[in-house]
């Protein structure tokens, strides 16, 4: 089977076609014939050996990807929401051979939903992740209704589903963005858009001079958006950020690994992307033989939706 990984860690060059061995399929889970896997920001870290420690498996080949869309080869024992011939997407947990960036993939029956109708595998393979990411850090949150929320990295791909998925709570959004990315971020529903960068926070403060009550760090800049939010808000950081103590906020660090088999979450992100809540954006597609490109490519910044390898 084919996949795209690593046999030694490295930069975006590491990464090339290798053969795996198909999966096995126990009960409740789902087989997919992999169409579309994303490329997240995370998988540059798997590559480069960040997490090696952690996994339990030692042995490359290593596949990262953390999405996956397909259509469902088969299902094991017990699964009944999803059968054969279905387009689905899924979430990956990775480990050793197991990621989102190989043809043949076995997922527990919880990561896996149909894909948003009318959409294609490239477009679904884009919400799993990010989106659960999102839903959880607002659901640590827990802000109410009209409550201010602000996000940073409000362009990217998990900063993009928190404004869209904020503003379907009923909170007031004020987001991040550069020149360029203005009229995106507004489109995505941003009440208040303030420019980018180190001043981030100052710049919130003008149009809500007490701070905000929430704040989702996509941009991960951490101890420079704290100012922001107002003593005993509410921070969500996705890079393990934990905060410095100050002013009773409570800084949350969101790992999507803890909802991968929420499956209901999933479902109802399924069914956001069908209402038109939540907006699927592609930037590029790569054959899945084209990683390393796809991976370069992330890496020289600016990409506005996800890039896509195709199997
Ligand atoms: N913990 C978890 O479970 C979890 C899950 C999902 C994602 N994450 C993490 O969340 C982060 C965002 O992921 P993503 O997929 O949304 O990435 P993305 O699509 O690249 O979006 C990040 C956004 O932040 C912007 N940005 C980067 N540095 C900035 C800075 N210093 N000031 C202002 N804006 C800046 C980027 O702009 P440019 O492109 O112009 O640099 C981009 O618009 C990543 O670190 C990812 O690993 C964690």
């Amino acid at each position: 089977m084919r996949a795209a990984g690593v046999t030694e860690f490295g930069g975006p060059e590491a990464l090339h076609i290798v053969d795996v061995p198909a999966e096995t399929l126990g009960p409740g889970q789902v087989r997919l014939q992999v169409a579309a896997a994303t490329v997240n920001p995370t998988d540059t870290y798997l590559v480069l050996g960040v997490y090696a420690d952690r996994d339990p498996v030692k042995e490359p080949p290593f596949v990262p990807g953390m999405d996956a869309a397909g259509v469902v080869a088969e299902v094991g024992d017990g699964v009944e929401h999803v059968q054969a011939g279905d387009l689905a997407m899924g979430i990956v947990v990775p480990s050793g051979a197991h990621g989102g960036y190989r043809e043949d993939l076995v997922l527990p029956a919880g990561s896996v939903v149909r894909a948003p109708a009318g959409v294609d595998a490239v477009a679904a393979s884009t919400l799993p992740m990010n989106g659960l990411t999102a839903r959880l850090a607002l659901d640590q949150m827990a802000l109410e209704p009209g409550q201010v929320l602000a996000v940073t990295g409000a362009a990217g791909a998990f900063g993009g589903y928190v404004v869209q998925l904020a503003k379907a709570d009923g909170l007031t959004v004020v987001a991040d963005a550069s020149t360029a990315d203005e009229q995106l971020v507004r489109e995505l529903g941003a009440d208040v858009v303030v420019r980018r960068g180190d001043d981030v926070a100052a710049r919130i403060r003008q149009h809500f001079p007490d701070g905000v009550d929430g704040l989702a760090d996509g941009s991960v800049q951490d101890a420079l958006v704290l100012p922001a939010v107002r003593d005993g808000g509410a921070v969500a950081t996705v890079r393990g950020y934990r905060g410095d103590g100050q002013r009773g906020l409570r800084v949350l660090p969101t790992r999507v690994r803890r909802v991968a088999e929420d499956r209901a979450a999933l479902d109802r992100l399924r069914q956001q992307a069908e209402d038109g809540v939540l907006t699927l954006r592609v930037a590029r597609t790569f054959p899945a033989a084209e990683a390393a490109e796809a991976h370069r490519t992330l890496a020289r910044g600016g990409v506005r939706g996800r890039l896509v390898l195709t199997f």
